[in-house]
């Protein structure tokens, strides 16, 4: 008999006989003469009620199904006359697919840590909390595709191993195939020279964008940060887009637009998942993701700086013209200043990467970063620079090799054109959407300094 999803049932407009559905079973309670289970098959935060009625095959198999157990069932879609759920399955047949000992098994019907759960990523999915995250990340993924494909970018892949340093910071993880013990010079390794895997597909989608026009990039990013903060990953997912003829203008436009695009597609697509979250995790989160709806704040970067300098907040970091922002300056200004998220623009160019647009002042980068409430940055990019001369002169002023990005600086010798794109990292929307307050508990596995279980 074929399956069906608890998500469609339960929004049957009419009782059917003879479905059969698959799942978990989240309770168990015994009555004089029947049983409940709740069972849950991932589809939806919901579960369906199903009634064991003594007497039926079901019933003799119910003996060691517990919490966790996997099971099979089939039977009859009835209104149900308890309170709390409109549909309940009264069940004729049982197939037991796997149990779950209830002594061993480590999720039991009360509130576990996030600590705890992350010390069981493969079982946490499990949860009402985490089956809520993850579905609202599918959702978020597909919503980011939908917008740059309505807006006609390409849907580009960047190559994950490299030989260049995009960000210039020096944070990559080596790849390698030279044995422990063995380790010869570059020459001698499977690529010839130094290979790592990226820290951003941009420099590959630049080369894209002055073919295609407008792509983005949606990949695994990698950084050897030892950051241990709640919003930093070893892996993280990034959507890259870059497009030609996009001034710095267009590019706050695009990005904005994306944030709000996904929030309105997971506000009209996971409404009982985010209640969940709304209710358990992030109170307000549903009201604060619909105000974020309207438009956003933007500022340059020197005029932030003299309203972080003349606010009264006390920051553990000091502010001045030339210091990078820190997350409690970024979070000062989306949650209390601006209270929505704002672009800061025009950075000091020495606080950021060689490929940047240099604006006519001398001291400032066409660059932008996308700040929002709880998290800080969400978005970082610029418009690039487009003109070979200043170009070579900035990497020659930070020592970075020529040689090295000769292709790079081919697309500014072969039709050069003005181009723009950012960087989202994935992870920090989904902590926007779901009010999680740590990378760890978005991301099905993380990977973080010390932590590779999994
Ligand atoms: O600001 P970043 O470093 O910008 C770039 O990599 C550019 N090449 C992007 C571009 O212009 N195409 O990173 C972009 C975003 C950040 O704003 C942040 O949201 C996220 O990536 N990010 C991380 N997310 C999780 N863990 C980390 N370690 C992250 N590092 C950056
Ligand atoms: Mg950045």
């Amino acid at each position: 008999m074929q399956q069906s999803r608890i998500k469609d049932v339960l929004a049957y407009a009419a009782g059917q006989s003879g479905i059969r559905v698959c799942g978990w079973v989240r309770t168990r309670r015994d009555a004089k003469g029947f049983a409940f289970l709740e069972l849950n098959d991932g589809s939806c935060l919901a579960n369906l009620q199903c009634i064991i009625d003594e007497g039926t095959q079901a019933w003799q198999a119910l003996g060691g199904v517990n919490t966790g157990a996997a099971l099979s069932l089939c039977g009859d879609l009835v209104e149900s006359p308890g309170k709390g759920q409109r549909w309940e399955l009264r069940v004729s047949s049982m197939e037991v697919l796997g149990l779950a000992d209830p002594a061993a098994y480590p999720l039991q019907k009360k509130r576990h840590s996030d600590e705890f759960l992350r010390t069981i990523a493969h079982l946490r999915p499990r949860t009402n909390k985490y089956g809520a995250i993850f579905r609202i990340r599918s959702e978020a993924a597909l919503a980011v595709h939908d917008y740059f494909r309505n807006l006609g970018f390409c849907y580009v892949h960047t190559p994950i191993i490299t030989g260049s340093d995009c960000e210039g910071a020096g944070e990559m993880f080596r790849v390698t195939t030279l044995k422990p013990g063995e380790a010869g010079p570059a020459a001698e390794d499977f690529f010839g020279r130094q290979a790592a895997l990226t820290v951003s597909g941009q420099l590959e989608g630049e080369a894209l964008a002055c073919a295609l026009g407008r792509i983005y990039t949606f990949g695994p990013t990698f950084r050897a940060e030892h950051s241990n903060t709640p919003r930093h990953a070893a892996e993280f997912w990034m959507i890259e887009p870059e497009a030609a003829f996009f001034g710095l203008e267009d590019n706050m436009d695009l990005a904005e637009g994306l944030v709000r695009h996904v929030i309105g597609h997971v506000l009209s697509r996971c409404p009982e998942d985010l209640a969940l979250m709304d209710k358990y995790v992030a109170p307000g989160l549903i009201a604060s993701l619909e105000g974020m709806r309207s438009s956003f704040a933007r500022i340059p970067y020197r005029e932030a700086v003299e309203l972080l300098r003349g606010s009264n907040a006390q920051f553990a970091y000091p502010v001045e013209f030339g210091t990078d922002l820190q997350t409690e300056h970024e979070r000062f200004l989306a949650e209390t200043y601006f209270k929505s998220p704002v672009t800061v623009y025009d950075y000091p160019k020495s606080i950021k990467p060689f490929y940047m647009r240099q604006n006519d002042d001398g001291e400032t980068v066409a660059a932008m970063d996308l700040l929002v409430p709880r998290i800080g940055e969400l978005i970082g990019g610029s418009q690039r620079e487009e003109r070979l001369p200043l170009l070579e002169r900035r990497m020659a002023e930070l020592g970075q090799k020529q040689e090295d990005y000769w292709w790079y600086l081919d697309l500014r010798r072969f039709g050069s054109v003005p181009h723009s794109g950012f960087g989202l990292g994935f992870e920090r929307l989904i902590m926007l959407l779901t009010g999680a307050q740590n990378i760890r508990d978005v991301l099905p596995f993380p990977r973080t300094t010390g932590n590779l279980e999994f």
